[in-house]
């Protein structure tokens, strides 16, 4: 009972023993930005004008994967496809296959459509507003807001988990995600430099992955300590509060890895849903109401003996986790491919567009 006592108290001390600065929170940002930047492979160097292709290459590359991730796969995708029109031209299993592994490919598809549709519709540039950024395909409004804001200095600021974190704790905002959105993306906004926007984004981008980190932050190094509410609280690392989350119930189901000498059996995703268009072994339909016992009764692609293999692959997809049982069979030399699939040899795996769940459930059957 006498803790929001203690509360107030604390608070008012805080007010009053919080040193007076006159530097503002956007310039204390951009100074600790100057000095601290990470060199990302597609941002700017200081004072060099951004490319608005390569900020909208890797702000899709980086929606739901992290910046270590993305590197490779960005330094890749400007040595095949160095501007919009290049990646526009390509087959989309071109693009398919070098997004593999990135996970979520209707990221890929979206890529492909929208460096069309910024050649076909608006000549080969990208519009330079947060409006007519988010008429394309694939930039929500995070992305528009980031693309704005770093490609085309617009006051925008694109509030992502990072962003979320500092803002939360600085303010201590106690109203939990995600109903907290608007709130920290208005006090978000507030960090914003009137002249470089872009860098005020990423300065609060760099600051959440390397100081305000979710756990143990390194408050002694962060440049807007001595006016963090938290921080004063002592209380930084249970910021942002969030409400509990649902996910999905778990989804089972069974694969079957099916060897011929050197190939594997494989199909193609349909194109609309989940990993669309991606490369799979054949499974039997995911359920969560999936029963074990009834796996080998008609899912099956080919009649043989099958061999179980101990264990189960685990995935996670952003709306329930997933548990495949792998069952593996070798058949003879002259075996045709059942209707929509395919022999591929193993060899060629690494070029054909497998998701990392089916690269788990291959190497669980392959026994590698
Ligand atoms: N995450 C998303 N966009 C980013 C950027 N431009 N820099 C660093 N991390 C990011």
């Amino acid at each position: 009972m006498l803790l929001p006592y203690f509360r107030r108290v604390q608070s008012s001390l805080i007010k009053k023993l919080r040193p007076d600065t006159s530097t503002s929170r956007p310039t204390l940002l951009l100074d600790w930005y100057d000095g601290h930047r990470r060199v990302l492979p597609w941002r700017a160097l200081p004072g060099e004008a951004s490319d608005p292709y390569r900020v909208w290459l890797s702000e899709i590359m980086l929606q739901q994967t992290t910046v270590k991730a993305v590197g490779p796969y960005f330094e890749r995708f400007l040595a095949r496809w160095p501007d919009v029109g290049s990646l526009g031209r390509a087959p989309l299993e071109d693009v398919l296959r070098m997004w593999a592994g990135l996970g979520y490919y209707s990221r890929a598809r979206n890529l492909h459509a929208c460096a069309v549709m910024v050649m076909r519709d608006h000549g080969g540039a990208f519009p330079d507003t947060e409006a007519g950024l988010r008429a394309l395909p694939g930039i929500g409004p995070y992305t528009a807001a980031a693309i704005a804001a770093i490609a085309f200095a617009r006051q925008s600021m694109p509030v992502d988990g990072n962003i979320e974190r500092v803002v939360s704790r600085l303010h201590a905002v106690e109203e939990p995600l995600p109903k907290a959105k608007p709130r920290i993306a208005e006090l978000a906004a507030t960090l914003l430099a009137d002249a470089r926007a872009g860098d005020s984004a990423q300065a609060l981008m760099d600051l959440g992955a390397t100081i305000c980190t979710p756990r143990k932050p390194a408050c002694a190094l962060c440049p807007l300590n001595h006016d963090c509410a938290a921080r004063w609280r002592g209380d930084q690392d249970t910021f942002p509060r969030k409400a509990p989350k649902k996910t999905g119930a778990r989804r089972r189901g069974a694969a079957f890895v099916v060897v011929r000498g050197a190939d594997i059996l494989l199909r193609t995703r349909p194109d609309k849903g989940l990993l669309g268009g991606m490369t799979e072994v054949p499974t039997t339909a995911w359920a969560a109401d999936w029963d074990a016992t009834t796996a080998l009764a008609d899912a099956p692609p080919i009649k043989v003996t099958w061999r179980s293999r101990a264990g189960v692959v685990n995935h996670i997809f952003t709306h329930f986790p997933l548990d495949l049982v792998v069952y593996v069979a070798t058949v003879p030399a002259k075996t045709g491919a059942p209707d929509g699939m395919r022999w591929v040899r193993i060899a060629d795996l690494p070029t054909e567009a497998l998701p990392n769940l089916m690269r788990k459930v291959i190497a669980h059957g392959l026994g590698q």
